[in-house]
Parts: C-alpha cells; sequence; structure tokens
C-alpha cells in the first residue's frame, strides 16, 4: 500500500521554509517536497522524501503517483512578479503550465486512492489590477472579485490558475458534483506581501519591506526601490504558514468561496522605514525609484477585505505591524544573529 503523505512543491523556497519548519516530522502527516534544487540540509532532515526536479516532468510526476498516496498539496512553485516580467515566457510555463500539471497530478491521485486530494494554491494580491493610482486611493479594502484585470505577468498567471482551480474543484469534465470524493479541493488564498524573519524573498515586488528590515538588521544601508507614499497589506510569515495549515483544515461546507484574500495590516513604505527605525535606530534608509517596479506595485491595492476569511474558516492573524516587530522579527533577528547589535 502507497503511504499516505503532504506533498510540498517549491519546497525550498520562503513559504516552504516556513512550512516545514512548522509542520515538523509529524509521523502521522509525513512530508515529501518536490524543488528544482535539493534542500538545505536543516530542511532535508524534517521531511520524508525529497525529489529534485521540476512540476513539468510528467515522469518524475508518474514517479510520484506509483510510491506515494497525496492527500494534501501545497503547491508553492513559482517566479514571483518581478522575475516574472524579465521571462514572461518561463514565468507562464512555471506559474501555469506548471500549476496545470499540478491539478493534473492532483485529479489522478484522487481517482487513484477515492478521496478528495485538498490542494492548497497561493495567489496573490497581484491577481488584481488597479487602474490607476487615485482609484487605489479611493478603493478602500478591495473584495476578492473587484479590479480583477492584473497588469503583470505574473498577476496573469495567478488569475488564471485560480480559475483552473476552481474549474478542476467544480467542473472537471463537467461532472459537477458537491462530492469531492475522487476529485480535487482547491482552496486558494490570495497573500498579501510576505515578510520572513529567516529568509527574503527573491524576484518579488513586495521584497522592499522584508529587504529594508533584514537590511537594517545587519547594519547595511537599504535603497529602497518604491516611494515612500507606496502602500500594499502586508503579513509576516507564521501567520501566513498558520493561514494555509488552517484553511487547510477547514471543513469543506463552511467554505463560501475558492478564493479568498488575506492581509493583516497596511503600512506605507515610509511607516515601514519609520517602524525599522525604531528598532534599529542606525538604519540608513534612502530611495532610488525603479519606474518598473512601482508601476507593479502601484497596481496592486492598498488594502483587501479580508471578512470572507476570518467568517468561513476563522483566519485570526497574531501579529499586527507593530507586534510583527515586536513578537517576530526583531526577536527572531537577533536570535539568529543577523541583527547589528541594537
Ligand atoms: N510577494 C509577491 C511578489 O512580490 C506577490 O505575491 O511578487
Amino acid at each position: 500500500m502507497r503511504q499516505r503523505v503532504v506533498l510540498i512543491t517549491g519546497a525550498g523556497g520562503e513559504i516552504g521554509h516556513s512550512l516545514i519548519n512548522r509542520l515538523g516530522n509529524d509521523p502521522d502527516r509525513p512530508v515529501i517536497t518536490l524543488d528544482l534544487n535539493p534542500l538545505a540540509p536543516s530542511l532535508a532532515g524534517r521531511v520524508r522524501f525529497h525529489y529534485t526536479g521540476s512540476i513539468l516532468d510528467a515522469q518524475l510526476l508518474d514517479r510520484i503517483l506509483a510510491e506515494y498516496q497525496v492527500e494534501r498539496i501545497f503547491h508553492l512553485a513559482a517566479l514571483l512578479s518581478t522575475r516574472s516580467e524579465f521571462a514572461p515566457v518561463t514565468a507562464h510555463r512555471v506559474n501555469v503550465e506548471g500549476t496545470m500539471t499540478m491539478l493534473d497530478f492532483a485529479q489522478k491521485q484522487a481517482e487513484s486512492h477515492g478521496h478528495p486530494v485538498v490542494f492548497m494554491y497561493p495567489s496573490s494580491i497581484a491577481a488584481f489590477g488597479m487602474p490607476n493610482l487615485s482609484i487605489k486611493q479611493q478603493a478602500g479594502a478591495v473584495l476578492e472579485d473587484d479590479f480583477n484585470h492584473p497588469t503583470t505577468m505574473y498577476g496573469c498567471n495567478k488569475l488564471y490558475c485560480e480559475h483552473l482551480g476552481r474549474y478542476y474543484a467544480r467542473h472537471y469534465k463537467q461532472l459537477a458534483s458537491e462530492n469531492l470524493a475522487g476529485k480535487v479541493d482547491f482552496r486558494c488564498i490570495r497573500f498579501p506581501g510576505l515578510i520572513s524573519a529567516f529568509t527574503v524573498p527573491s524576484g518579488g515586488t513586495s521584497d522592499y519591506g522584508p529587504e529594508m528590515i533584514h537590511a537594517a538588521a545587519k547594519g547595511t544601508p537599504y535603497a529602497c526601490f518604491v516611494r515612500l507614499d507606496t502602500r500594499i497589506p502586508f503579513m509576516t510569515m507564521p501567520d501566513a504558514v498558520e493561514a494555509l495549515l488552517k484553511f487547510a483544515d477547514a471543513p469543506r461546507e463552511k467554505l463560501t468561496r475558492t478564493v479568498y484574500n488575506l492581509k493583516a495590516f497596511s503600512p506605507t513604505a515610509e511607516e515601514f522605514a519609520q517602524m525599522t527605525k525604531r528598532f534599529f535606530p542606525d538604519a540608513v534608509i534612502s530611495t532610488q525609484l525603479d519606474a518598473k517596479r512601482q508601476g507593479i506595485v502601484d497596481s496592486w491595492p492598498a488594502d483587501v477585505n479580508d471578512e470572507a476569511a476570518r467568517r468561513d474558516w476563522g483566519f485570526d492573524p497574531q501579529h499586527s505591524f507593530e507586534q510583527a516587530f515586536t513578537d517576530y522579527l526583531v526577536p527572531q533577528l537577533r536570535k539568529s544573529g543577523q541583527s547589528a547589535g541594537h
């Protein structure tokens, strides 16, 4: 009999890193991972098996299908927004074809064991496209179904894959049924910018937030690539990982949507810099605008309405903007020795 496991793709990325550490070595829920690169030694010991390879490798996925009974997938592999603008064809291949391949894999898994496969998909605020800055400023906290006209390759990829997932969950081969046995149970979170104390993102556009605080902790100057009045929502990585796990465990019948907005706080880049300087008074933060990246964040909402997630599956982030610093970022950065010694 095949062993029942949870599969994480893109496991070596930022969310994967925290998710693996959070899931630990739970014998009741062993984890297998897939990433283009070998896992860092600190993570490798925490998973049952790691496959080094691509989500686009059909033979590799067939091998996983034969070896394991996958009942839950965290499909985290993706190119982030800035990188996707520079390599749109690769972005489409990884973000769209990769997700399609994984959805098809999930469908085959579900058919093979007759249980639903919970497919956790991290979408993004990039799925929104605010028409201009004045509408962005007036729109307030936007609902999931508003402003769905992304202006980036990454945003288009994410929005389309939200639809693909909904198709697999609700309409696959037009076999509409509320009974998800043997089907894909697709669940999607639109994440805001994420901030981890342990890793820094690469190739994203919300990166200025985490980059600023990590630079301050290391005592290196930081040139912020967006205007100081730029505002988008953020949350801490522990809150993001708890949300993924809580949402994955939520009873299906409580879910009124496929796609849920989440956020914990929405500071401007200036508020970010001020809070960083409060804890790292010697931080040197300047601005050096990058017009392309500015355009990307200007197209993302200043705030999102996450009432549906709070109501349906109890989303309840622990870190406000200030608590993100006092209870998580600053203590962890100091503990891990990244701090410049304040
Ligand atoms: N953090 C991501 C990015 O900046 C958005 O989901 O690309």
